[in-house]
C-alpha cells in the first residue's frame, strides 16, 4: 500500500514535470525576483519556482552571489544590475571592467547564468532623489557596456537603465500622450542616453505602474487604470485615439517624447509593472487579479499600444515575492506586490501562459518554515497597561512589518489586542522567533494555539527558516512538494 502510494506519487511527480517543462510563459514575459525581506527562501528553491512557472526571463537588482548561484544552470535570461550606489564608482572605467569581470565572465561557462542585460542602476532619476545620479548614469552605462564590448559579451550582452515613468510626461496645457516630452531637468541627459543606447543596439527600459497614477488621487478615473475599463468619463482622445487606460497612453507619451529628439522607434523594454494587494485601499487582490488578467491577455494577444500597435513587447511583472524589509517611503502597499506570498503561495489565479485560462500559479516547493508558534498580547494585559502597551507596539512596528495594520488593508479591521498581537508576532517572526523577540515588558507571550490567532482575513505568519538550513531540509519536505506536484500536474491537465 504504502509502496504504491509512492510509486503513485512519482508518476504524478514526472507527469507534473513533463507537462511543466512544455508549458512556457506567454513570449516575452519575465518577472522581477527582489530580495529585500528579513527571510529568504533558498535560492535553489526560488529558481525552481519560476521554472515549475515557466518563467524564461528574470529581472534581479544586483549581481548578489546567492542569487546568481540560483539562476546557474537553470536557462533562465538574467537582466542583472548595477545598483545606484555604485553608478559613481564605475565611473571609473576600471571599476566597471572590475564589475563586469566578478559578475559578468564569472558566470559566463555553460552551466552558468545566460545575463542577457546588465541595468545600470535602478530608476536614477526618480524625482525624490533629487538629481543625486544625474550625471553619474550615463558615464556608468557607457563604461558598463565598453567592458561588456570588450570581454566578448557585446553582441548579447546589453547594458540598459530601467528609468521611472516620471522621466516624461505632458504639458498641462496638453495632457495628451502625442505631446510627451521628457521632464526639463532630465531632457539633457535622457537625449545623450537614448542616443548611446540607439548605438548600442540597446533597449530603453521603464517602469510603469498604472497602481501610482491612483495611488493618492481620488480624481484618478478608477477603470482607466485597467485595461477592461473603456474609455474614462472624459475620454482622452488624442489624434483621433481614444485612449482607454493608463497603461497604453504611458507608455506612448514615452514613445512621442523619444519621437520628439530622433528615436521614435528606439526599442523600449517595460522594466517593472504590476499590481500590489495590500497596505492601501485600491491594493487589494481583486484589484491585482483584474489588471494582470488585462495585462496578460494583451501579451497573450500580442497587442502594442496605440503607436507601437505591433511591437513585441518584452515585459517584466513587479513582482515576484513580497519583500518585508522594502521602504514604505512610497506607500504602505510596497510590502506587498508579490504574485507569490513572502514564502511562495500564489495569491490568485494568473494566466501566466496566455491559454485563456487562469489558474493558480505554482506554489515554491520544499519551503520549510519555523515552528508552528506565534507571539501575542499576553491574557493578562488590561488598559492599564494602555502607555506601555502602545510603546511596546510602537517599537515593534518600527521594526519589522506592520503594513497590513493600515485602513482597509488585510489586518484593517482588528481591535486594539489584536493589533498589539498582530505587531508583536510580526516582530517576533522578523527575528526567527528568538525567545527574547517576545517579551515586551511582559505583555507578550508564546502561543502554539493556532485558534488564539485565528482573525479571518488577517494571517499572523509564521516566518520560513533561513535559507541554509531549508536547503537541508528538501527531502523532509518531499511529502509536501509531493502533493504540490500533483496539484499541479492536476491543475495543467483540467
Ligand atoms: C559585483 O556585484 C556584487 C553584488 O551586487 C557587488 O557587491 C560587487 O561589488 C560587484 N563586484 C565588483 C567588482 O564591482
Ligand atoms: C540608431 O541606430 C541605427 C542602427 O544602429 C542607425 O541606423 C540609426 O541612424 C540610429 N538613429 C539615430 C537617430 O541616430
Ligand atoms: C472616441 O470617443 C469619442 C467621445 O466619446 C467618440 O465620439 C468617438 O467615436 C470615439 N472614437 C473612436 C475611434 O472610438
Ligand atoms: C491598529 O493599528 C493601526 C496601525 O498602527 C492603527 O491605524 C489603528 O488605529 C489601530 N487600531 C486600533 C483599534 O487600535
Ligand atoms: C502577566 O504575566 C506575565 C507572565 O506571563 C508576568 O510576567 C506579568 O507580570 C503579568 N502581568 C500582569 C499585569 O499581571
Ligand atoms: C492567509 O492564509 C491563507 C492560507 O494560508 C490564504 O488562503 C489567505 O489568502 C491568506 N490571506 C492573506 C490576506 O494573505
Amino acid at each position: 500500500m504504502a509502496a504504491a502510494t509512492a510509486w503513485r506519487c512519482v508518476a504524478a511527480v514526472v507527469v507534473g514535470v513533463v507537462i511543466m517543462a512544455a508549458v512556457a510563459v506567454v513570449d516575452g514575459l519575465g518577472v522581477n525576483w527582489g530580495t529585500m525581506a528579513t527571510h529568504r527562501l533558498p535560492p535553489k528553491v526560488m529558481a525552481r519556482l519560476l521554472k515549475d512557472n515557466g518563467f524564461k526571463k528574470v529581472k534581479i537588482f544586483d549581481a548578489d552571489a546567492t542569487t546568481m548561484s540560483g539562476l546557474a544552470g537553470t536557462g533562465i535570461e538574467a537582466m542583472i544590475a548595477v545598483p545606484n550606489d555604485m553608478l559613481a564608482a564605475v565611473g571609473d572605467y576600471g571599476r566597471a571592467r572590475e564589475w563586469v569581470k566578478e559578475n559578468v565572465t564569472r558566470y559566463s561557462f555553460d552551466g552558468g547564468v545566460d545575463i542577457r542585460y546588465v541595468a545600470v542602476g535602478n530608476e536614477p532619476f526618480l524625482k525624490a532623489y533629487n538629481g543625486e545620479f544625474d550625471r553619474a548614469t550615463v558615464p556608468a552605462l557607457r563604461n558598463i557596456q565598453r567592458a561588456l564590448d570588450e570581454a566578448g559579451y557585446g553582441k548579447r550582452i546589453k547594458a540598459t537603465v530601467p528609468v521611472n515613468a516620471d522621466v516624461y510626461d505632458s504639458p498641462a496645457s496638453n495632457p495628451v500622450p502625442s505631446a510627451g516630452r521628457f521632464r526639463d531637468d532630465v531632457a539633457g541627459t535622457m537625449a545623450d542616453m537614448v542616443r548611446f543606447l540607439n548605438r548600442s543596439g540597446a533597449p530603453l527600459t521603464v517602469n510603469i505602474y498604472p497602481f501610482l497614477s491612483l495611488y493618492g488621487n481620488d480624481d484618478f478615473p478608477l477603470d482607466y487604470a485597467f485595461f477592461d475599463g473603456g474609455p474614462p468619463p472624459r475620454p482622452v482622445v488624442d489624434n483621433g485615439i481614444n485612449y482607454t487606460n493608463v497603461f497604453d497612453a504611458n507608455f506612448d507619451t514615452l514613445v512621442s517624447a523619444l519621437k520628439r529628439i530622433g528615436f521614435g522607434s528606439l526599442p523600449i523594454v517595460i522594466g517593472e509593472v504590476g499590481w500590489p494587494t495590500d497596505g492601501d485601499k485600491h491594493a487589494t487582490v481583486p484589484y491585482a487579479q483584474r489588471f494582470y488578467s488585462g495585462l496578460l491577455k494583451r501579451l497573450a494577444a500580442r497587442r502594442g499600444t496605440p503607436l507601437r500597435p505591433r511591437a513585441r513587447i518584452e515585459v517584466y511583472l513587479f513582482g515576484l515575492m513580497d519583500e518585508d524589509t522594502k521602504s514604505v517611503a512610497p506607500g504602505n502597499f510596497e510590502r506587498h506586490w508579490g504574485i507569490f506570498t513572502f514564502d511562495g503561495r500564489p495569491k490568485f489565479p494568473l494566466d501566466l501562459r496566455g491559454a485563456g485560462r487562469p489558474a493558480m500559479p505554482v506554489p515554491a516547493k520544499g519551503v520549510k518554515y519555523l515552528p508552528r508558534r506565534w507571539c501575542v498580547l499576553n491574557p493578562n494585559v488590561t488598559d492599564d497597561d494602555a502607555g506601555r502597551l502602545a510603546d511596546n507596539v510602537g517599537y515593534a512596528c518600527s521594526h519589522s512589518d506592520c503594513t497590513a495594520l493600515g485602513y482597509g488593508c488585510s489586518c484593517g479591521a482588528l481591535d486594539a489586542r489584536g493589533n498589539a498581537s498582530y505587531a508583536f508576532n510580526v516582530y517576533y517572526q522578523a527575528q526567527g522567533q528568538a525567545d527574547a523577540a517576545c517579551d515586551f515588558q511582559g505583555l507578550a507571550v508564546v502561543t502554539e494555539d493556532d485558534r488564539d490567532v485565528a482573525q479571518g482575513a488577517c494571517n499572523f505568519s509564521v516566518q520560513v527558516a533561513a535559507a541554509a538550513l531549508a536547503g537541508a531540509a528538501v527531502a523532509a519536505a518531499a511529502a509536501v512538494a509531493c502533493a504540490a506536484a500533483v496539484v499541479a500536474a492536476l491543475l495543467v491537465l483540467v
